[in-house]
């Protein structure tokens, strides 16, 4: 973590951070988006969830002349940077994203989103029929925060513009996703998609994997790439599958051309060694309430409560208590002798 950030994060609680989001971009990666914007020389550029500043202080740092504009949401963080850091050239605002529209104002935006439940968001509907009035399209209600912001930075961007934005891979696979898919390929071209292998040393306390998108708002750019970092240290960017932008469809699962040239390469070796998953057991997702401090039980729960055997069923109710590829009954008995959430 960088000087500054690190200051922060022990000047405040990690429920504050976790409260808005607050992970921070190392300065090897902002560099690297920041890079890729500036060539096209943007008057101005804007980071709507500014924190710490790592894209400024990169713009800074490279002599680029420009007009920065930020907002930040959290008092605390706004009022910390404010104190701490140099901020000449900079405009920063302490305000909601969402609390604000405008349409086709920055040449260049540039942008970590926090990884927050849109559900948990108090203006949330406003902001999904906003977004859907804006792209004349209706908005799923499972959109996530990170989504939400990348729909309004597209709509926010000038003609020609860049924007690069750091974002959970996941979205390219699920169904709100598909909207931000085709949303990104009717308004411009999607430069490139990076994903992020090193994600613990880029993002030390995220839990989730990244990729960053650069995507530009013109007709200019004919293909698009996949590609990896596959080692922060000498950002060694690895080109996995290029694809013309007429022959990708955004309900494909994006996701998998980060493979494809691998599954190609190794196809004949692996073909005989696998078998369907099926052969192993059934496989479904459970449903999402919402509510699993109410449904999940720890064993000395189930006895205060008096429910019998027949009663509760085994349940891993988050994917981080599972820390090892192989788990078995003897795992899942410690964890019910550890008294954790398993039923
Ligand atoms: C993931 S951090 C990124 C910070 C910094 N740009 C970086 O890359 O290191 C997201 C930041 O957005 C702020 N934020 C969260 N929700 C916001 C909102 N609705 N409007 C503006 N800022 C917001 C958080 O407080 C946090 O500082």
């Amino acid at each position: 973590m960088e000087a500054l950030e690190k200051r922060y994060t022990n000047y405040v609680t990690n429920d504050h951070r976790k409260k808005y989001g607050q992970f921070y971009t190392i300065d090897k990666i902002a560099d690297f988006m920041v890079a890729w914007i500036i060539e096209n020389n943007p008057l101005t550029i804007y980071d709507p969830a500014f924190g710490m500043g790592a894209f400024y202080r990169s713009v800074e740092k490279k002599n680029f002349k420009c007009d920065f504009i930020a907002s930040e949401i959290d008092k605390v963080s706004y009022d910390f940077y404010c104190k701490n850091s140099n901020n000449i050239n900079l405009q920063l605002t302490c305000e909601d994203y969402f609390s604000k529209w405008d349409i086709e104002k920055y040449d260049a935006i540039v942008c970590n989103p926090p990884y927050l439940k849109f559900q948990n968001f108090v203006n949330r509907k406003i902001v999904i029929d906003k977004l859907s009035f804006f792209i004349s399209k209706k908005i799923s209600g499972y959109i996530n925060m990170a989504s939400a912001f990348l729909l309004k930075s597209i709509i926010e961007l000038k003609k020609n513009g860049r924007l690069a934005y750091i974002m959970p891979v996941e979205f390219l696979n699920t169904g709100y996703g598909n909207t931000v898919k085709e949303i990104l390929l009717k308004y411009g071209s999607v430069f490139n998609i990076i994903k992020i292998e090193d994600e613990k040393k880029t993002f030390e306390d995220a839990v989730t994997t990244v990729c960053i998108i650069f995507f530009e708002k013109s007709t200019n750019i004919d293909f698009i790439t996949f590609s990896k970092i596959s080692s922060i240290e000498n950002m060694n960017i690895k080109r996995y599958y290029c694809i013309n932008r007429d022959a990708i469809d955004f309900r494909q699962k994006w996701i998998n051309f980060f493979e494809k040239n691998e599954t190609v390469v190794n196809k004949d070796k692996l073909d005989n060694k696998f078998v369907p998953l099926s052969q192993y057991g059934k496989f479904k997702r459970g449903i999402a309430t919402g509510a699993n401090e109410f449904f999940t039980l720890r064993k000395s729960d189930i006895k205060k409560i008096g429910l019998s055997d027949n009663e509760v069923s085994y349940c891993i109710t988050k994917s981080n208590q599972v820390k090892t590829s192989i788990f078995n009954n003897k795992l899942l008995k410690e964890m019910s002798d550890n008294d954790e959430y398993i039923y």
